[in-house]
């Protein structure tokens, strides 16, 4: 037992990294081994796929669906995709707050492959896109962890800037240096959830990082592991062993929560890719034996890469005038690829299956 208090702030909460007797168990060795073996197969079938947006898109969606609530946000993923053919301003809160979430990790993401680290400063960048204000690093102190049923504070983090700081700084420092383990990814949350260096976004900001981590160690090209789900479903263990590390040191459990987390979202990850992929073969198939005047492959990527799909989309991706566009996409309608619908004086038409998969 360490002597924590929950209503005292982690002034002195330790530098990274922790004692590797605590964090290279068996236990967790034997498990990371699985969980590699799971996302390098991952990073491999990603190329199955020849236009890797249509996967950032479909993937990344999902996750910043999923991340987004569990702030309890709710919103269908019919919106969220129609969401992505509409200009931000009309869209509800709730909707916004997933598209920010996909904004900053598009953000992060391309500043991790121009510069193949990750700054303190990148962190607060993401941050401020998710939450859209500049508060940034937690100043004032009074945040505190409480739980939403019985209002009981269960964990204070640091309350001081400086503090926050070197903590942040340490963060950085470890997680850029030359080693790479996923272990150490499982380090790296708990470690940032505890610093909690912001007022809000902490748990989303965090996940963030995880992923972008994920793809500067070379353990994935781009950013398609969606560990939102897992940890949503296992919500309540999510919590009480973040809070466990910072009571008992109770490292063991909480990397092998994140590795198996890893592990099991890598695969399912694996099993919607292999029928997007099918999708993708079948759409092509259909298209060329009842519509083979307007057959392109570019064509057809496009309603993957936007299931969502405009006549513009069509106009910039084939190459052709607004009217030839459109003729395509009636035609693609009338072969029972597509569904079209109205918004105001413009037509919409969805990637019905596609949209079907996406949703399982
Ligand atoms: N005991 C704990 N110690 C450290 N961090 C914790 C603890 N319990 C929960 N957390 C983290 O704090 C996050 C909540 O903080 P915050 O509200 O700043 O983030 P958020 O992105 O708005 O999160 P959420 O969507 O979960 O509400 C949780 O998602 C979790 O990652
Ligand atoms: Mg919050």
């Amino acid at each position: 037992m360490t002597d924590f208090n929950p209503v005292k702030p982690n002034n002195e909460l330790p530098f990274l990294p922790p004692d590797t007797s605590k964090t290279e168990t068996v236990r967790i060795l034997r498990q990371e081994n699985k969980t590699i073996a799971a996302i390098a197969e991952l990073k491999g079938i990603a190329n199955i796929i020849p236009n890797q947006s249509i996967l950032i898109n479909a993937i990344v969606l999902q996750e910043a669906k999923d991340s987004s609530e569990i702030e309890n946000i709710i919103t269908t993923k019919d919106d969220l995709y129609k969401a992505v053919s509409s200009t931000i301003t009309k869209l509800n809160p709730a909707t916004k707050e997933v598209m920010f979430y996909r904004e900053a990790l598009y953000v992060g993401f391309q500043k991790i492959k121009q510069r193949g680290f990750l700054s303190i400063n990148d962190i607060i960048e993401i941050q401020k896109i998710l939450i859209q204000n500049d508060a940034g690093i937690r100043r004032t102190p009074g945040t505190a962890l409480v739980n939403d049923k019985t209002n009981e504070v269960i964990y204070t983090p640091p309350q001081n800037y400086e503090a926050i700081n070197m903590l942040l700084k340490n963060f950085v420092e470890y997680l850029n240096d030359e080693e790479s383990s996923l272990v150490k990814m499982a380090v790296l949350h708990y470690q940032f959830e505890t610093i909690h260096p912001f007022y809000d976004g902490n748990g989303r900001t965090g996940h963030i990082v995880n992923i972008l981590y994920l793809i500067l160690k070379g353990y994935l090209d781009i950013p398609i592991l969606y560990l939102s789900s897992y940890i949503i479903r296992n919500k309540a263990q999510y919590y009480e062993l973040l809070l466990s590390v910072s009571k008992d040191n109770n490292w063991e459990n909480w990397i092998l929560y994140i590795l198996s987390g890893i592990e099991q979202t890598a695969k399912e990850t694996i099993v919607k890719i292999k029928k997007i992929r099918k999708l993708l073969d079948s759409t092509i198939e259909t298209v060329k034996t009842k519509a083979s005047k307007i057959y392109s492959k570019e064509l057809v990527e496009t309603l993957f890469v936007n299931p969502y799909c405009k006549v513009k989309f069509i106009t910039t991706s084939v190459n052709v005038e607004r009217k030839a566009a459109s003729r395509y996409l009636h035609q693609l309608e009338e072969i029972g690829i597509l569904k079209s619908y109205k918004v105001g004086k413009e037509n919409i038409f969805i990637n019905v299956e596609l949209i079907e998969l996406l949703k399982e």
